[in-house]
């Protein structure tokens, strides 16, 4: 939790973020889903938030699962079905949505994720007073596939 939030979440916490989970999947077909092994044990979770009018893209692993190269999969695989998705019922925007990522500057781990998965470094951005990487998906990368 040291980069997504700083502190374990209360359990009301947890269960506000399955509904919001649960309500944005009803509504549009998309959130941060559930990530298991193919004997169903879960391993983290990962999918997309908004950020702007755009997708963020977003992983977590469970430590013990750390350094498998699961998020990398799990990214490139997300990568693949934003650029097979790109502009869901409900997106009034003309164009499709862009996809774009970002962690602490210290999360070296994430950062290297998202590269990994494709993103290209954009700038970075203060996020409530800690310099944050900014990555996005380049629009050729979306409309070549
Ligand atoms: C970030 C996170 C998802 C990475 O998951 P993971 O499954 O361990 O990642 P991978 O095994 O696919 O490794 C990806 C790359 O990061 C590198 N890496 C992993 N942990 C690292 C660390 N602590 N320091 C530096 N590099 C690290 C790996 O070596 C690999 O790069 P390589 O292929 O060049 O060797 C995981 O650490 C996590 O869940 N962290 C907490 C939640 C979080 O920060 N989410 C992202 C918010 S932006």
């Amino acid at each position: 939790m040291t980069f997504i939030g700083g502190r374990v979440e209360t359990r009301d916490e947890t269960s506000a973020r399955l509904t919001q989970y649960l309500t944005e999947q009803d509504a549009r077909g998309w959130t941060k889903w559930r990530v298991e092994t193919v004997d169903g044990r879960p391993v983290g979770r990962g999918g997309f938030g908004e950020y702007a009018e755009d997708r963020e893209l977003g992983y977590t692993i469970a430590r013990q699962h750390w350094g498998h190269g699961l998020a990398t999969e799990l990214a490139s695989a997300l990568v693949a079905w934003h650029v097979a998705n790109p502009a869901p019922a409900g997106h009034d925007d003309d164009r499709p949505m862009r996809l774009w990522g970002y962690a602490d500057v210290a999360n070296v781990a994430s950062i290297r994720v998202m590269t990994k998965a494709g993103l290209r470094f954009v700038e970075t951005r203060d996020r409530a007073g800690r310099p944050y990487a900014f990555f996005r998906l380049d629009d050729s990368t979306a409309s070549s596939d």
